[in-house]
């Protein structure tokens, strides 16, 4: 796919496993079957190898997370992290988002042994306490993910907490933030969901699912600011296939109405979609600008650095 920069963040979706299924996540349907969209693999290490070395003169960061699975899933995550970083004379850093209950405690070792750069960090999507965690992460194990996250912690990675804030779980942000401190995160932010956009989901999941400050979509959006354009990034997602960014191909994984053609599609054509301003198009709901911000952007309602 012909961009009109050079790549510097990569956003990479290593597979579509998982051992969890969030009720609002595109891999399954309301937290149950698989999304029929979604095709369930691991990417291939040759491709990844390949992806690397075609912008290895301009990565600064691999973001290893994506739209349909856990990155803890691939078997081979360590390696792919080790060839990034040895492809690129160790200057990438390295981020991975996981929701932490994969993997054990020599593994954890061992992925902090990878991310030694300063600027390297895993992201655990951790949504509560023990006790209202799994009511969205279902699947997960709170045991696990603690130890995990202490393993990764006391090996030298740098761990970040990121909480999705919920009815079920809006009391207990203090608390996360403060076992965050203690067990050793760098990082706490805690933010509200924008999606249960349909309002159905919402109605089957709001006994214990309501985002704490459902705010309805803006209806009015300025000009497109380009996300991807500005981080100078593009996503690959686990099959191999490039799209400018995370949200093209997850309106391809919903079927939306503009999902199928983003797949490789030129930039320019892209571009002359801004002009149409139709606020279901995926550009306009994340990159429009509502007032000085987006969508996106103004979803974190806490962030502290410890
Ligand atoms: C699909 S996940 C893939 C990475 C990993 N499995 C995880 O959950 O962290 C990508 C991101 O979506 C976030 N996510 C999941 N459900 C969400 C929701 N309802 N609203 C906003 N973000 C959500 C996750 O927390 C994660 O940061
Ligand atoms: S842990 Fe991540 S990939 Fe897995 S179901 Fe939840 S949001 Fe989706
Ligand atoms: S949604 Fe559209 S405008 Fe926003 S980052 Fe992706 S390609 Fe750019």
């Amino acid at each position: 796919m012909q961009l009109p920069y050079d790549v510097k963040l990569l956003h990479v979706e290593p597979t579509t496993h998982c051992n969890a299924h969030c009720p609002q996540c595109e891999r399954n349907i309301n937290g149950g079957m698989i999304n029929p969209t979604v095709t369930v693999q691991h990417m291939d290490i040759e491709t990844f190898k390949v992806l690397i070395n075609e912008h290895r003169t301009s990565l600064e960061k691999v973001l290893f997370c994506g739209n349909a699975g856990d990155p803890m899933m691939h078997p081979e995550i360590l390696d792919m992290m080790s060839w990034a970083r040895y492809a690129c004379d160790n200057f990438v850093t390295l981020g991975m988002n996981t929701n932490g209950s994969i993997g054990n405690v020599d593994q954890w070792r061992r992925m902090a042994g990878v991310m030694t750069k300063m600027e390297d960090y895993v992201v655990f999507s951790i949504d509560g306490l023990e006790d209202t965690n799994d009511l969205y992460r279902r699947g997960t194990k709170w045991s696990s993910i603690m130890r995990n996250a202490q393993a990764f912690i006391d090996a030298g990675g740098r761990a970040h907490w990121d909480m999705l804030v919920f009815d079920h779980n809006q009391h207990q942000v203090e608390a996360c933030e403060q076992l965050a401190h203690k067990i050793g995160f760098r990082w706490f932010r805690a933010k509200e969901t924008k999606r249960f956009k349909n309002p159905d989901m919402r109605t089957a999941y709001n006994t214990v699912l309501k985002p704490v400050e459902f705010r309805p979509r803006p209806t009015e959006y300025s000009e497109i600011k380009c996300m991807a354009q500005e981080d100078a990034s593009t996503y690959v997602d686990a099959g191999g296939n490039q799209y400018a960014c995370c949200w093209l191909a997850s309106a391809e994984n919903l079927n939306e109405s503009w999902g199928r053609p983003f797949r490789n599609l030129p930039w320019d054509q892209l571009e002359r979609q801004w002009d149409v301003q139709d606020t279901a198009h995926p550009c306009t709901r994340t990159c429009g600008q509502v007032g000085v911000t987006n969508v996106y952007k103004s979803q974190w309602r806490r962030e502290v650095e410890f």
